[in-house]
C-alpha cells in the first residue's frame, strides 16, 4: 500500500500546548522497569547557560513556566528533573506545579524520550482500519511497547486520539510528519528510514 505523506496543515500536531496526557499503557514489568532505570542513569550534560538564557528570555515569569518547560524539553527531548530546583528557585514556583504541568501535558517528560516520537493514531477511524497492527509491528520493530523508549534514546513509542486526518487512516506521525495509508510493512520503512537518517 502507498504511503501518504499529508501536508504539514493536516495535522494539529505537534501543538506546544494541547496533546493532552492520554495513556493508555498497560503496567510495566520488572524487565522494562529495568530498562527506564538503565535510560534514567545516562547521565547528560545539562548547559545550565542555555536554561539559564531560556528562563531570562522569559523574564523567569511564572506564567510562562509551561513554554519555559517546553523550550527545555527541545533541546534534550525531555526536561532533565535536575532543573526542576533551578525552575523552583528562579521562577519562585511549587515543584508540585512543575510535575502537574509535566503529568498533564504530553509533550514534556521529564523521563528520556526519543529524538524520534513515533505516535500511532488510535481514533476510532484509524482503529477500525487496523491501528492496532501499526501498533503491533512498530513495537515488534523497534523492541518496546507502547509508551517506552529504544535503550538507544533513538525512539519513542506512543499512542493518541485522532490526529484529524481520519480519511487517511491508519495514521502515524513521527515528530513534525504525517503518514496515512499504512499497513504493517509501509510502517516499519517509515522507521527505517528514521533508522538512516540517525546514522
Ligand atoms: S482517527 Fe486517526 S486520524 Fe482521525
Amino acid at each position: 500500500m502507498k504511503i501518504v505523506r499529508l501536508p504539514a496543515n493536516c495535522l494539529p500536531l505537534p501543538s506546544r500546548s494541547k496533546q493532552y496526557a492520554m495513556s493508555t499503557q498497560t503496567p510495566m514489568p520488572d524487565q522494562a522497569a529495568e530498562k527506564r532505570v538503565n535510560r534514567m542513569e545516562k547521565t547528560i550534560e545539562i548547559d545550565w547557560q542555555k536554561i539559564n538564557a531560556i528562563i531570562d528570555r522569559y523574564s523567569a515569569s511564572r506564567e510562562a513556566l509551561l513554554m519555559i518547560m517546553q523550550d527545555i524539553s527541545d533541546i534534550y527531548n525531555y526536561m532533565p528533573p535536575e532543573v526542576i530546583p533551578v525552575l523552583v528557585e528562579k521562577i519562585g514556583v511549587k515543584e508540585s506545579l512543575i510535575y502537574s504541568v509535566a503529568t498533564f501535558y504530553k509533550t514534556i517528560s521529564l523521563e528520556p524520550r526519543g529524538k524520534y516520537i513515533v505516535n500511532v493514531c488510535t481514533g476510532t477511524a484509524c482503529h477500525v482500519r487496523g491501528a492496532s497492527k501499526i501498533m503491533d509491528a512498530l513495537a515488534e520493530k523497534l523492541k518496546i511497547r507502547e509508551g517506552e523508549t529504544s535503550d538507544d534514546l533513538l525512539f519513542t513509542l506512543e499512542a493518541v486520539r485522532c490526529v484529524g486526518c481520519c480519511a487517511s487512516g491508519p495514521v502515524i506521525t513521527v515528530n513534525q510528519e504525517t503518514h496515512g495509508g499504512l499497513d504493517r510493512s509501509s510502517a516499519v520503512k517509515i522507521i527505517e528510514g528514521c533508522e538512516r537518517d540517525a546514522t
